[in-house]
């Protein structure tokens, strides 16, 4: 199949072309680079010995999308594109709404036109909102989101639903993703966050080869077996091995599904830390700092549905999610622009 990855260069699109590649798939990329660069399809052409055809556009140019259509014959597209910082979104909504959405609707438009009917989309844990009990099911209804990068994902789900809704031949799979981690065991791909991340893996990455002093570990006084915040990490190879499920499930399905890529087990902020010191012989030191606004004690995922719909589960440990995760950080001290 030909797949168009919108958002492809980033951190879960390369991993996922990495993958469909490895299924015999034909992966396109188109991509702006805002948060991402070509380097990554460059280090995936490596790993993969395919030449990945890729185009510098931004997804809401009508044009330029209507030309990568014209130009292949694709099946499917995998929509990634999207601002995804939540501090940030809540500083500038607008520019989250007008870009996540925008580039959505186009897509659509242009996917309507070229007749392609087949979408998997890069949805996220967040749009089930602050639930009182776990783990997360897809028939949960959400309470609500509670930033504006959430509320993109929430309203794109609801794009994507009405869009199949009024035409029955669509495929459309929402995956609600939990919380990414790892690289690609070569070492050539993985998360390269600009600046300070905000996220607590790529933090514990630049703790672990010195560039930042120590981590602040937000609460500990949580309902948490140790008082930390639990998530359901999942490494990101497994998450872009769900993809290609996805794909494939989509083009036998027409019909609408959410579904969650997560393992099923939650794991604290200590237990990331613990583990990473442990598996690769390096100290992180932290400090236990306040609770970050608008942080949950505890969410993982009810992985069943992925297994019976796409016969995915996620197959690595924390250990492999922590050893990767450093290898990809030691390897490349400046990410892909070392
Ligand atoms: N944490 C720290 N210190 C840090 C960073 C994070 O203690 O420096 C803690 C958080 O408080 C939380 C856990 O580590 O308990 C995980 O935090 P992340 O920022 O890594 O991830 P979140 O669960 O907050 O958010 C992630 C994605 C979002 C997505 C959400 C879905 O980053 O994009 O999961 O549930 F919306």
């Amino acid at each position: 199949m030909n797949i168009l990855l919108t958002g492809g260069a980033g951190f879960i699109g390369s991993h996922t072309c990495v993958e469909l590649c490895e299924a015999g798939h034909h992966p396109i990329i188109v991509d702006n680079y805002v948060n991402s660069c070509e380097e990554s399809i460059l280090r995936v052409e490596k790993i993969t010995g395919r030449k990945i055809p890729h185009y510098q556009a931004d997804v809401s140019d009508a044009q330029a999308m209507d030309r990568i259509f014209f130009e292949n014959e694709i099946d499917c597209v995998v929509h990634f594109a999207g601002l995804k910082a939540v501090g940030e979104s809540v500083e500038q909504p607008l520019r989250y709404y007008r870009n996540n959405l925008d580039t959505t609707l186009t897509l659509c438009e242009v996917m309507k036109k070229h007749g392609v009917r087949k979408i998997v989309f890069s949805s996220s844990a967040t749009v089930y909102g602050n639930q009182p009990v776990v783990p997360y099911r897809e028939d949960m209804p959400s309470v609500g989101c509670t930033n504006p990068y959430g509320w993109t994902k929430f309203m794109i789900e609801k794009i994507l639903e009405g869009v199949q809704h009024a035409n029955p031949e669509w495929s459309v799979v929402l995956l609600r993703y939990f919380n990414p981690i790892g690289a690609h065991e070569s070492g050539l791909i993985g998360e390269d966050p600009a600046g300070i991340p905000n996220n607590l893996m790529p933090f514990i990455a630049k703790v672990a080869v010195g560039e930042l002093k120590k981590l602040s570990v937000f609460g500990n006084d949580y309902p948490t077996p140790d008082g930390t915040g639990v998530r359901d990490y999942i490494h990101v190879v497994d998450l872009a091995k769900g993809h290609v499920k996805a794909c494939d499930y989509a083009m036998e399905h027409p019909g609408c599904e959410i579904i969650n890529l997560g393992t099923g087990h939650g794991y604290s902020v200590l237990d990331i830390v613990n583990t990473f010191q442990r598996v690769n012989h390096v100290e992180i030191p932290y400090e236990i700092a306040p609770r970050r606004p608008g942080d949950i004690a505890e969410n993982y995922a009810d992985p069943t549905k992925a297994l019976k719909l796409l016969g995915w589960q996620a197959e690595k440990n924390l250990e492999d999610m922590c050893r990767d995760t450093y290898r990809f950080q030691t390897r490349n001290p400046k990410g892909y622009r070392g």
